[in-house]
């Protein structure tokens, strides 16, 4: 049954794939600009503390679920559930996770066209085309549309070759890519004048932020967001491993692969703050407060590569051609979740149903470019702080509560005989039985009346 539907090929198939959805513009864009405004060192601390105690424990639940149900959310939820009531609950909160996924794809998919789009501007200044370049980095609806077209466009192509040919082979590649791009713009940047200071801010914690309650939910947030949990994209990814995987192995290896990389992307995105800063571009308020939070990268950023002169231009070339192949290899986990419900609940052909719920979500992407001001704050808001926790919070209760723990216990041992002596399965159940729904809660209850 799960090879018909489906499956990666390899562990490192699998691992790559995971890895590509959860590395995206949240650990390259968001996680270090979050840092960089909120204590530097003490929020690396707090997220690095939250990404193992919460993120990858809530990522084993989304696995574990997926690969004994074989199936997308919807199904998955409903098959474990013992009786109609709570099989009603499990249908409504998948349903409501593949609306959620698409709602972020709606909004991800326009940040992603931006990186195109200043990719290739920088592309354009090379041939001397400025007055196209120009164009390309200024907001504007007719700009916002064509990239926005173009990256879902690349995200359906990806999708409708299914798992092995699209998902894992895609990922495969372009992966090892975007580590070797990071790493590359790491080495360079610490080179320059005012690195230093940046790397003290992101090195040396200020002890007195990380105790803040506000800095902890946001890291928590954060790691959250950072690796797709809360809207059964991990739950089918998880259903596509074979059941000679040691479970808890590869959803380590993904959590530390995440990690990593939004840690090593602060390597560049703070001390390339404090080279700018350097260079005479402003990032600091009257205040000490961070300038345009939220678009530091298509904003001072640029002005840092400009700064560089004819190293400049590659340097942003590589650097926005990273942030779009970071995107994409989310995105595809992000259009994945419905996809794989409609070809599997209505039994329609992938093809067509890439097609249409693509063409859907790149609507209503349209429908948010006309509606700018209104619309893109609040998709954002409504999806990464409301709704991930709480079908966070779903996915911990049906792993801890519903699922028998004998289930759970065999289907770890499917790719671990031993695991009953180790420390995972005596810590992990009750863990994820009491301490992660807690949490989430409180991440929930927060984010309406905080
Ligand atoms: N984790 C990705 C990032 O850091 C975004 C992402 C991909 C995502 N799939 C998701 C977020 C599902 C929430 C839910 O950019």
């Amino acid at each position: 049954m799960a090879s018909a539907r489906g499956e990666f090929s390899s562990r490192l198939g699998f691992v790559l794939a995971a890895a590509g959805s959860a590395v995206g513009l949240g650990n390259i864009w968001n996680f270090p600009t979050q840092a960089a405004s909120n204590g530097g060192a003490a929020f690396l601390l707090v997220y690095l503390v939250l990404a193992f105690t919460l993120a990858y424990p809530a990522l084993m639940a989304e696995l574990i679920i997926g690969r004994h149900a074989h199936a997308n959310a919807v199904q998955a939820l409903q098959r474990i559930s013992p009786n109609a009531p709570v099989r009603m609950f499990g249908r409504t909160a998948g349903l409501i996770g593949l609306a959620v996924a698409s709602l972020i794809l709606s909004f991800y998919g326009i940040v992603a066209g931006w990186m195109i789009a200043f990719c290739i501007s920088s592309f354009a200044s090379v041939l001397g085309l400025e007055s196209v370049s120009a164009w390309l980095v200024s907001f504007g609806f007719a700009r916002n549309v064509i990239f926005m077209l173009l990256f879902m466009g690349l995200t359906i192509a990806i999708i409708s070759r299914g798992v092995q040919d699209g998902i894992e082979r895609w990922s495969a590649r372009l992966m090892p890519m975007l580590i070797l791009t990071l790493v590359l713009l790491v080495i360079y940047v610490l080179t320059l004048d005012g690195a230093s200071e940046g790397l003290k801010v992101y090195l040396l914690p200020d002890f007195h932020r990380a105790l803040s309650p506000d800095l902890i939910l946001r890291a928590m947030g954060s790691s959250f967001f950072s690796l797709s949990l809360g809207v059964g994209t991990m739950l089918i990814y998880g259903s596509y491993i074979d059941d000679s995987q040691n479970l808890p192995l590869v959803g380590g290896m993904v959590t530390l692969v995440d990690i990593s990389i939004a840690v090593l992307a602060g390597f560049l995105v703070l001390p390339a703050m404090y080279v700018a800063l350097h260079n005479g571009v402003e990032i600091f308020g009257p205040g000490g407060e961070l300038l345009s939070e939220d678009t530091l990268v298509f904003s001072v950023l640029p002005e840092l590569f400009t700064t560089m002169g004819p190293t400049g231009v590659l340097v942003s070339i590589l650097f926005f051609f990273l942030m779009t192949i970071a995107a994409l290899t989310s995105s595809i986990s992000m259009l994945e979740v419905p996809v794989a419900y409609c070809i599997e609940e209505h039994n329609v052909s992938r093809k067509t149903g890439v097609y249409a719920i693509g063409g859907a979500i790149a609507a209503f992407s349209t429908v948010i470019l006309l509606n700018f001001d209104t619309l893109f704050g609040f998709v954002i808001s409504l999806t990464t702080r409301y709704s991930e926790p709480l079908l966070g919070f779903v996915f911990c209760v049906y792993a801890g509560w519903i699922l028998h723990r004998d289930k759970l216990l065999q289907e770890l041992r499917k790719g671990n005989p031993g695991i009953e002596q180790g420390l995972f399965w005596k810590i992990w159940p009750w863990w994820v039985r009491v301490v992660c729904p807690t949490v989430i809660l409180a991440i929930f209850a927060q984010s309406i009346w905080g």
